[in-house]
């Protein structure tokens, strides 16, 4: 096996395949236009973690302005905060026993820990936990913005908070809505309505809340497909954005109009470098990279370079892709390295151990997917 950091410094052709890689500039551009688009909206940004499954990406965005990051899951937030990353909000119901007790061990080691609640015996259980060692664990109600994945529904907020505030141990600081059906809907005007629509009626409980006295530090909302819709709503303090980091094909192709400092949308960062390894037939190559090295779900991906040939990915089996070529071209004989963009990020990161991080066709860093596999 090649020692992966001795690549840095080879130009990208010599990277073992089927690998990620991440285009360097591209990849900052859209950490910082995020950043910079978010603090002039006066809103937050509390990047999602698993999008990149990085200890090292994360520290990133928190040194780029990021009030915190993100977990999906109880095992994501262990890795952030083995790595010393503290600011970590967990965005997914934490319900079982054995669960509860790592998340109050995770609390003794980030004092920033903040977790959602949804259902009410779960939170009494955590709470009967917590209370004894003279705890406190911050927490947020997650609320349904008609997602119907998680969260209260709406119409048993107000109780569910009466309910949530009496127990001891627990710091109600606010909610979090996460509305994932609405993220990829191709039209921009009909993206932007939908959200707004779903997150003014959060907005409603989250005043309701307030007039009652609930402390309502933090409404957590959005993700990358819906941030022009979401800063709009004065309520929301902050946007948990995962994929704009690397983005993907099914980002690629939802309308973005123009909003950032380069006009359209965040770049594609991410791609996926494989090699021509059979072309024994005519009409079309086989390439290493099948659905062991790209999740299926979101789309085709493209061959973006070589550029312009006309040449289609089509899915081969596990190991392998073929991609069927308009006529015979040199740039696809054996050996080759093929660029292919991704489908869908969040899945496809899953399925490797790095990426390598790219500037000007070379090298120059290995960004560890520490993270991978912390599904639980
Ligand atoms: C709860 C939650 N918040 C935020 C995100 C980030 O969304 P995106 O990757 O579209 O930015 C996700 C993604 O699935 C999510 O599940």
């Amino acid at each position: 096996m090649v020692e992966k950091m001795s690549l840095i410094g080879k130009h990208y052709s010599a990277l073992p395949t089927p690998c990620l890689a991440v285009n360097r500039r591209a990849m900052e551009g859209n950490l910082s236009s995020l950043q910079r688009f978010l603090d002039s909206k006066g809103k937050s940004l509390r990047a999602h973690a698993k999008t990149h499954k990085s200890s090292r990406m994360a520290a990133l965005q928190l040194e780029k302005g990021a009030i915190g990051v993100c977990a999906a899951k109880l095992s994501e937030a262990e890795g952030l905060i083995r790595h010393g990353i503290e600011k970590v909000l967990i965005t997914g119901p934490v319900v079982s026993d054995e669960a509860h007790d790592r998340l109050i061990r995770c609390l003794g080691l980030a004092s920033d820990l903040i977790v959602v609640f949804d259902n009410i015996e779960n939170a009494r259980r955590v709470s009967r936990k917590v209370a004894p060692l003279g705890r406190t664990l911050r927490c947020l109600i997650d609320l349904d913005p008609d997602f119907n994945r998680t969260g209260v529904p709406l119409g048993e907020a107000i109780h569910f908070a009466h309910a949530l505030g009496e127990l001891p141990g627990l710091d109600i600081c606010g909610v979090q809505a996460y509305a994932g059906n609405l993220q990829h809907i191709a039209s921009l005007a009909q993206r932007i309505a939908s959200s707004q629509s779903a997150l003014k009626a959060v907005a409603d409980v989250f005043n309701d809340y307030k007039s009652q006295g609930f402390k309502m530090d933090i409404f957590s909302a959005g993700g990358t497909g819906t941030v022009q819709a979401d800063v709009a709503i004065p309520e929301v303090t902050e946007i948990q954005a995962g994929s704009y980091v690397f983005m993907d094909v099914e980002y690629a192709e939802i309308e973005w109009g123009s909003f950032l400092d380069h006009p359209g949308t965040f770049e594609s960062a991410l791609y996926l470098l494989s090699t021509v390894v059979s072309t024994n037939h005519q009409g079309f190559v086989t390439i290493d990279a099948g659905l062991k090295s790209l999740y299926r779900d979101g789309g085709i991906p493209s061959v973006i370079q070589p550029a312009q040939t006309g040449a289609t990915y089509e899915w081969f089996g596990d190991e392998y892709g073929r991609v069927n070529l308009q006529k015979p071209d040199p740039a696809f004989s054996l050996g080759q390295k093929i660029k292919l963009s991704i489908s869908h990020v969040d899945p496809t990161v899953n399925l490797f151990d790095n990426i390598f991080v790219v500037e000007n066709e070379t090298v120059v860093d290995v960004l560890p997917i520490d993270l991978r596999g912390c599904s639980q």
